[in-house]
């Protein structure tokens, strides 16, 4: 039967159901709970069980000792409850409180999902799990190359698998090489989580995300997040491509508008081409922003996408009354990291 989870200093509430982990079960449903191996090797995920009691089905883990259990310490990623809880444990809610690795992973699967968009799925040891807040990013390591960086474009409750979509860049070495001769099953080695662009979900504004291209990536992630958590604030999706092909998973945006009272979706293409008959937003995606929301001085605005076109939006948006301080971007970041970062996540 499902037990009810409470964190003590929050409040927040969760459920689990039948041979479910507490860890788990907040996951699923948006509370971030630290944790490492998750296999109850490590230790990040222990807490203290102030009320009710938890059972260790699969066996006692590792880093528990009877101190521990003395002292009502519980490993969240092992422990089931078998009452209702009352927990005490911290809960991650900024970049700071997550480890940053660096860890082998294999390619599980590649797929297309434009003329040059990739969607892949990386698969890391079973031993291991990445930690992060949706819409960080990671690097992938490449010998004697400088590492590039690419958002994760899943929400963290769905860590089996890290989610990135690669666009091809004429010329570009390492993109060339993804969409023309990796195969499945590629070992790759990646450093992360890193980066400062997800959301502030204690903020009482709305929420407008603006994406160039590929920079829907790290917004689906935060979107999937807020979704997950009951986020309730007005939330309004832009995602600026060139052309109606290149709005590469443009039915899921439209699902989540049809899902969810508070998010609106839409779509700006910047040169339509013959066919695309189109009768929506054209032109330059910020100024489709600027059209709808002319004084953004009550907004919160995440911008993912090419450096040059982020700078032009804060510009643009700041203009328009936006606070500086509620302008997020990973775009300035990514910029630092390499200079070969031009055209990584570019329309
Ligand atoms: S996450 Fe490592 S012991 Fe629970």
């Amino acid at each position: 039967m499902p037990y009810s989870v409470t964190i003590k200093s929050s409040g927040h509430r969760f459920t689990v159901e039948d041979d479910e982990s507490v860890l788990d079960a907040a996951l699923r449903q948006g509370v971030i709970l630290p944790y490492g191996c998750r296999n109850g090797a490590c230790g990040s995920c222990m807490g203290t069980v102030a009320t009710g009691t938890v059972a260790y089905p699969h066996g006692m883990p590792p880093a528990l000792n009877d101190e521990d259990l003395d002292a009502q310490r519980a490993l969240f990623c092992q422990a089931r409850p078998t009452s209702d809880l009352e927990i005490a444990v911290r809960e991650v809610d900024a970049a700071r409180d997550i480890e940053v690795k660096t860890l082998p992973c294999r390619v599980e699967k590649l797929e297309h999902l434009a003329h040059d968009v990739i969607r892949i799925y990386l698969r890391l040891p079973e031993s291991e799990r990445m930690q992060f807040l949706a819409g960080q990013y990671i690097e992938v390591l490449i010998r004697d190359h400088e590492p590039r960086a690419f958002s994760i474009a899943n929400a963290p409750q769905d860590d089996a698998f890290i989610e990135l979509h690669i666009r091809y860049v004429e010329g570009g070495l390492f993109t060339d090489q993804v969409f023309h001769s990796m195969k499945e099953k590629t070992m790759w080695r990646i450093r992360g989580p890193l980066g400062t662009f997800f959301l502030r979900e204690d903020s009482d504004r709305p929420v407008i995300l603006v994406g160039g291209g590929t920079g829907f990536a790290p917004i689906k992630g935060i979107l999937e997040h807020a979704f997950a958590t009951g986020f309730d604030k007005p939330m309004h999706l832009y995602w600026g491509v060139r052309a109606r092909r290149d709005l590469y998973l443009d039915e899921l945006p439209r699902q989540w508008s049809r899902e969810h009272g508070n998010f609106s979706y839409t779509p700006v293409l910047s040169e339509p081409m013959p066919g695309d008959d189109w009768s929506g937003d054209t032109g330059y995606v910020t100024n489709a922003v600027i059209k709808r929301y002319p004084d953004l001085s009550g907004h919160d605005v995440y911008m993912s996408g090419p450096p040059v076109m982020v700078q032009a939006g804060h510009d643009l948006f700041t203009r328009h009354g936006l606070d500086s301080t509620r302008f997020f971007s990973d775009a300035f970041e990514y910029a630092a990291v390499a200079e070969s970062i031009k055209g990584l996540q570019q329309d």
